[in-house]
């Protein structure tokens, strides 16, 4: 009796809260729950701040003050100027030097990465965190053993050059939904060799997705229908995890923020951080080059001069088919999410900038409880909002801002959908991404391929549809991190296909009868 007397306080005083914040819609289900249904709602319910939640819903929704500042964005604004622009291919001759700095500052273990794990690939649609996938590689790694092995490469590299151990820590950004799978496989996966005390992870927040009424939603009759809040809810998680607390701890001077759903990324790459540290920048953006106009990608460039990604979507064609002098596109820093920021911008960022950064609201198609019926409902057409914040809200705020521009096909593929729905970034697109990649370093290091009767296969890679297999070559980044260091395994060697070299050598799978 009294323990439901207790709960039954509990619901009056919820009840009362969420009246006043126009949200107790929520326990409309209440007498339908059992006790544990109850009082895991209760919980959350108790966990969220609902006057905050509406705050944040005036303020996103705005009074077109989003639309307002979009205006006449075409006319404000201006290109990256060429001065905090570095290129790994225009730049050619300033690489070696970038590259050597930053792993001399990796060395001294000054630099660390942060992943951004907590999305829910909705669009990818499996049932585990896509770090956790397998596309298909002939080493079958995923994303996460492939990035975890960059860092073990990136480490040995800058120890072998400098004579100093080293590490480079790893601060992994999950969510309520992907956090407990993710520790449980790099737990499992003994941290692919890295050692646990430098691998950290940490939880986002979580919003309640809305109604267009500003309404929060129901999942279930006791559950409401959360998502995380974005990638740039990283910001407030690194405050309420003390995560800027720990990288000062360890002496982190450089981060490196990078997604997981990059298969080419290079994580912690050392030209990337050299080069930043030469300018003496505090945030950075690394960009590929953006040659469609229509590519539905966001630029980096100035907006009143200040640096802001701008989305496709929010500009007009004529903008976006603009061209400089040099025939490009004038507009052409495509933003691959691939951030540098430093320690301390990320404290000021912290302390002092989140609270000013607002959501960006995403229309979308939300399964929900209707609350007139009880009956669950899966709509056809968006019926609500989630609110996130974006990771590079905050390039707004950067003193010394700068762009490193890099080559697609070295560095970027995102894997987004699933093979099934389109051709474009899906686990095959990755695949192939990853194995031309690794076959470019086999031939850039003097190596050949060879087809079934021994003639030699063109050096240049014809892949003359998506469905055209690439040459199948796979090398293991415990051995190349960016193809370096393969001449004297491939150097006037021929091979078969698929060709995997990994730290027991070159295996010619076929050859071998695997
Ligand atoms: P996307 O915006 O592509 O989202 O994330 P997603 O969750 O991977 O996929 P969809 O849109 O549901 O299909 C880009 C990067 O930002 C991270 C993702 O994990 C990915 O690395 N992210 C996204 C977060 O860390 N938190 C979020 O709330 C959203």
């Amino acid at each position: 009796m009294e323990a439901a007397g207790a709960e039954g306080d509990v619901a009056a005083e919820l009840r009362q809260r969420l009246a006043a914040g126009g949200q107790d819609h929520v326990l409309r289900f209440w007498p339908e729950l059992d006790g544990a249904a109850r009082r895991a709602l209760a919980a959350e319910l108790c966990r969220m701040d609902v006057a905050e939640i509406n705050r944040f819903f005036r303020r996103a929704r705005g009074d077109g003050g989003g639309a307002a500042a979009a205006a006449g964005l075409d006319a404000r604004m201006e290109p990256v100027p060429r001065d905090v622009l570095g290129s790994a291919s225009r730049d050619r001759g300033l690489v070696p030097r970038w590259e050597s700095r930053g792993l001399a500052e990796i060395a001294a273990s000054r630099v660390a990465v942060l992943l951004l794990a907590g999305g829910q690939g909705t669009r990818l649609g499996v049932p585990y965190p896509k770090g956790m996938c397998d596309v298909g590689l002939p080493s079958r790694k995923t994303l996460f053993h492939l990035q975890a092995q960059r860092l073990r490469r990136l480490q040995q590299m800058a120890e072998e050059q400098h004579g100093t151990p080293c590490h480079i820590p790893w601060y992994i950004m999950t969510s309520g939904r992907t956090m407990e799978s993710t520790k449980e496989f790099f737990q499992k996966h003994r941290y692919f060799g890295l050692k646990k005390e430098n691998v950290i992870f940490f939880q986002q927040g979580m919003l309640p997705a809305l109604g267009f009424d500003g309404k929060i939603l129901l999942e279930e009759k006791g559950k409401i229908a959360m998502a995380p809040d974005g990638n740039g809810g990283l910001y407030r998680a690194l405050g309420s995890h003390g995560i800027v607390d720990d990288m000062e701890r360890r002496g982190v001077h450089s981060v490196h923020v990078y997604c997981v759903d990059n298969i080419l990324v290079k994580v912690a790459d050392p030209r990337f951080i050299g080069f930043c540290l030469e300018k003496g920048a505090d945030c950075g953006a690394k960009v590929v080059e953006k040659t469609n106009p229509t590519e539905p990608v966001g630029v980096v460039c100035r907006v009143d001069g200040v640096y802001q990604v701008v989305e496709y979507s929010e500009i007009s064609l004529g903008t976006a088919q603009r061209r400089g002098p040099d025939g490009r596109l004038l507009f052409n820093a495509g933003n691959i999410a691939n951030h540098y920021f430093t320690t301390a911008f990320l404290k000021d960022v912290v302390n002092t900038y989140e609270p000013q950064l607002q959501h960006h609201v995403a229309e979308k198609k939300i399964p929900h409880v209707d609350i007139a019926t009880g009956q669950l409902v899966q709509p056809e057409k968006p019926n609500g909002i989630k609110m996130e914040k974006f990771v590079f809200d905050i390039f707004q705020f950067s003193k010394r801002f700068v762009v490193y521009e890099v080559l697609r096909e070295d560095e970027f593929s995102p894997l987004k959908n699933a093979d099934s729905q389109n051709g474009k970034d899906n686990p095959t697109t990755a695949r192939h991404a990853l194995m031309s990649l690794h076959h470019c370093w086999v031939l850039n290091a003097g190596g050949h391929f060879v087809d079934e009767n021994g003639t030699r296969i063109p050096a240049i890679p014809r892949l003359k549809d998506a469905n055209d297999l690439p040459i199948q070559c796979e090398i293991s980044p415990l051995v190349s991190y960016g193809g370096e260091g393969l001449e004297q395994l491939v150097k006037d060697r021929e091979f078969r296909t698929p060709l995997i070299i990994d730290e027991d050598g070159i295996h010619e799978l076929v050859k071998n009868g695997l």
